[in-house]
């Protein structure tokens, strides 16, 4: 069985994307893959009650008790691993992550990133669209690499920006896409892995 572990800091909607599609696609059958652990950095994640609703583990690790992003990450190490997975997807994960954590999941590591890269890596992705006058915007799934929002494309979705849209209605409209696209693509790896 392929172990997913989704690692989110929030409202994790991406994350119950897959979920759901894990569901009723049957990955565990159709790719022998499963979600096995959601793990949190932050305690009022939201997506954390509910992905225990759904009987999967979950885990809270919180950042600020440790001295350091390296011990941090070295911590998240251990409980990831402790599900022996052969896809970490990070989902929201806002943390930046160390090149030994990185380099410890090579290869099988992925994100999602709310602009179409190389454009807009870092924060507030959908203002910056919209004050660079893009007539797109969208989403990007990616390899992770040691440097933020730059590894391999393995999948954008696009969608028009409005001239009556705000950060939030662009964002909402990427978000649909998102969860369109995140499990479509996390699918496509775990049948190539
Ligand atoms: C998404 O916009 C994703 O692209 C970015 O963080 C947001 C997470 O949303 N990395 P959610 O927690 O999945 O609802």
């Amino acid at each position: 069985m392929k172990n997913i572990v989704i690692l989110i800091s929030g409202g994790g909607s991406n994350m119950a994307a897959i979920v759901k599609t894990a569901k009723t696609q049957h990955w565990e059958t159709t790719l022998d893959a499963k979600v096995a652990a959601v793990i949190s950095n932050r305690a009022d994640a939201a997506g954390l009650p509910w992905a225990k609703e759904q009987g999967i583990n979950t885990e809270h690790i919180d950042h600020k008790s440790y001295v350091s992003r390296e011990a941090f990450d070295q911590a998240l190490i251990q409980r990831i691993d402790a599900y022996n997975p052969s896809l970490v997807v990070l989902a929201g994960f806002m943390r930046i992550l160390s090149a030994d954590f990185v380099n410890h999941y090579a290869g099988k590591i992925v994100n999602i990133h709310p602009s179409l890269l190389p454009a807009f890596t870092g924060l507030h992705t959908h203002q910056r669209a919209i004050d660079a006058g893009c007539k797109f915007a969208g989403a990007t799934v990616h390899q992770v690499t040691a440097e933020l929002d730059v590894g391999p494309i393995l999948a954008q979705a696009v969608v028009p920006v409005l001239e009556t849209d705000t950060e939030l209605t662009l964002a909402a409209r990427v978000l649909t896409q998102e969860h369109v696209m995140y499990p479509i693509a996390i699918a496509k790896l775990l049948a190539s892995s």
